[in-house]
């Protein structure tokens, strides 16, 4: 059986969604952030007979992985494929800074860094839309319709602003240390994602409104990040999750990490990324602040938080 030539490596990160979750799905647009210092990696070496996978939580062959890792079989796939090499076997090894299921992206990550590793054993390059849509494709698998504003964060070098499967980078001048905490509890954004479509068919005007406003305060926040200014965005944060609660994605533990945060102070809060569980963000208006505002996510269940200051992101178990 044929393998890849060589070891090859590649790397992807985290994302939160400031702006935008659900409602890009209908073409709204969304506002994100990459995490530069959560990454996920991807090593891919030679091997002899099977494909084998070690890492996000799974130890094996490849073909024995099952259901939830059928995006990722995905992403191998449809690299070795561009690559030229379908079917050859190859050992891949992830290694991530951060938990999946928990609005952060990792399923878009994990797959764009398989990718990235796949093509780069292969020798093969293939510019950013290209990429986007080898992701794109194992994303799918993962989440039925993505927007696809995933696969494009993980990958960003900035902000990007995303419309209608258009993105842009956006300059940020914001200097307000977000503060990101894990509830804890395992999001699907399958099956969020299709909560919402369903509630969307049977009340198309009232969701619908719903939908733009969101997409509104994703549109009006572009000015926010730009010039700086953290205690519009904070106010457009709360506005977000009153919507995404009447929206059905929200939980009561996701409305109560809100809350404590808020509480100690923080300009605004949200649920991130798919909801139903997963990850709250808050801003802050200083690092003393966003100290305090992790304490009180902590004591109100927050499994793990970290602060995203403008170029670093701390991590605290
Ligand atoms: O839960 P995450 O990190 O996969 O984010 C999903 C974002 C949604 O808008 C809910 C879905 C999508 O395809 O954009």
């Amino acid at each position: 059986m044929q393998t890849v030539p060589h070891e090859g490596y590649g790397e992807t990160w985290a994302k939160i969604i400031l702006f935008g979750e659900h409602s890009v799905v209908y073409g709204h647009p969304a506002l994100a952030l990459p995490l530069h210092s959560l990454r996920m990696r991807a090593r891919v070496r030679p091997v002899v007979g099977d494909s084998t996978l070690e890492g996000l939580g799974y130890h094996g062959s490849l073909k024995d992985s099952g259901g939830a890792f059928a995006s990722v079989r995905r992403a191998i796939e449809v690299a070795l494929d561009y690559a030229g090499a379908p079917g050859v076997s190859v050992a891949v090894e992830t290694s991530s800074d951060f938990p999946p299921e928990r609005g952060l992206g990792s399923s878009a990550a994990s797959a764009g860094a398989v990718i990235r590793a796949i093509l780069n054993a292969m020798d093969v390059s293939a510019d950013g839309q290209r990429l986007f849509e080898l992701t794109q494709q194992a994303e799918r698998i993962a989440h039925g319709r993505p927007s696809g504003l995933d696969a494009v964060a993980t990958a960003a070098r900035g902000p990007i602003h995303f419309h209608s499967g258009r993105m842009r980078l956006v300059r940020m001048r914001l200097d307000a240390p977000i503060v990101v905490a894990d509830s804890g509890v395992h999001g699907s954004t399958r099956e969020a994602v299709s909560g919402v479509r369903v509630r969307y068919e049977h009340d198309h005007e009232g969701i619908g409104r719903i939908l733009v406003g969101l997409g509104e305060l994703a549109r009006a926040a572009v000015r926010d990040v730009r010039v700086g200014d953290a205690h519009a965005l904070g106010n457009k944060m709360n506005r977000a999750q009153v919507l995404l609660a009447r929206l059905g994605v929200s939980d009561s533990r996701l409305d109560a990490l809100t809350r404590a945060a808020r509480q100690a102070g923080a300009l605004g809060a949200k649920l991130t990324g798919g909801g139903l569980g997963g990850c709250v963000i808050a801003v802050a208006g200083s690092l003393a602040d966003a100290a305090r505002i992790r304490v009180a996510l902590r004591e109100a269940g927050a499994v793990r938080t970290w602060v995203h200051a403008p170029e670093t992101t701390e991590v605290s178990v």
